[in-house]
């Protein structure tokens, strides 16, 4: 089993940074610096209660000395963000995991178009400031429903770049991917972050104007719904190394049934983001639901809260 080493760290900012959207800053406790990552790196984080989220770093990945993110209130979610929202002040201690590079900037491409949705363009200020300090340019497309969601602007305004074009669809200013892609230049990569339906429409105008995947990076922030997770049809996981053999139920996940049995996996998101509960795959065959594998780690790992398999499917466990 793989345990996640979290870092033990302390709440030393908070501000509200647009409608519903606050910023946390925490710096660690134990050590001067958090480890390195690169822009487009994300987080899971444990709050006191023991809920573990994960969120995209949104501070300079050059400043080591503090961890930033933020988080949408989100009324209608899975109480995640009410609390964080509601049940973090400053002084508060919480957790913090390594950072997990996700959004990753190509090395040589000379444009990077960023497209965010909403609460998704938290990736894009780190992002931006590499692309500057690499001597690149970049243009982000920022789409809200109301001018008073709109975050980092300052911040953004201040890399010189950077290009910024802004979409409020309550003022009738809709961002449409197809416009926006027409104007790609031909050896531009293309990053996009933000809900399901964006990730879609960005997906699909990529395939329809023949955007090659190699130039397509795409993070959703909500994964595939839990309860989506858990459906699908019997089958059994052989663990290999404690030489059990577990049955996983039509109604539950293949991480529920590992975890009722006692074993003991760590996650998340439970919607095939975050990683945090991959596991070694041996053998068996696989339905790969999650979306922060790669074709090639797939071969070898599999994500425990929304994956599948037919028959029998061996672990590493
Ligand atoms: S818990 Fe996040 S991918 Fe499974």
């Amino acid at each position: 089993m793989t345990k996640r080493l979290l870092i033990a760290s302390r709440v030393v900012g908070l501000s509200d940074i647009a409608t519903g959207i606050r910023r946390f800053t925490l710096r660690p406790e134990r050590r001067e610096l958090f480890p390195p990552s690169v822009a487009g790196s994300y987080v899971t984080v444990r709050h006191q209660s023991g809920l573990l989220r994960t969120y995209s770093l949104c501070g300079d990945a050059d400043r080591r000395e503090t961890f930033e993110f933020a988080v949408q209130r989100e009324p209608d979610g899975r109480g995640g963000s009410m609390l964080f929202h509601d049940d973090i002040d400053i002084g508060d201690p919480v957790h913090v995991s390594y950072p997990i590079p996700s959004l990753v900037l190509a090395e040589d491409a000379p444009e990077h178009v960023f497209v965010a949705g909403g609460i998704g363009v938290t990736p894009f200020l780190p992002l931006a400031l590499e692309v500057d300090r690499r001597g690149q340019r970049s243009v982000l497309h920022y789409a809200v429903r109301s001018r008073s969601q709109l975050a980092f602007l300052e911040e953004f305004a201040g890399i010189a770049s950077l290009t910024v074009k802004v979409y409020v669809s309550s003022e009738g200013n809709r961002m449409r991917i197809d416009a926006l892609l027409a104007g790609l230049n031909a050896t531009a990569h293309l990053y996009a972050c933000g809900p399901d339906r964006l990730l879609s429409a960005v997906s699909d105008a990529c395939e329809t104007m023949a955007v090659g995947p190699e130039r397509i990076h795409l993070e959703s922030f909500s994964g595939l719904d839990p309860a989506k997770a858990r459906a699908g049809d019997p089958f059994t996981v052989n663990l290999r190394l404690s030489k059990r053999e577990i049955a996983v139920p039509a109604d539950k996940s293949m991480l529920q049934a590992l975890n009722d049995a006692g074993v003991g996996v760590d996650y998340s998101c439970e919607g095939g983001v975050c990683g945090a509960c991959r596991v070694t795959l041996v053998s068996g065959d696989v339905i790969h639901r999650d979306i922060c594998l790669t074709d090639a780690a797939r071969a070898e790992t599999i994500i425990t809260c929304v994956s599948r398999g037919r028959g029998i499917v061996t672990l590493q466990l």
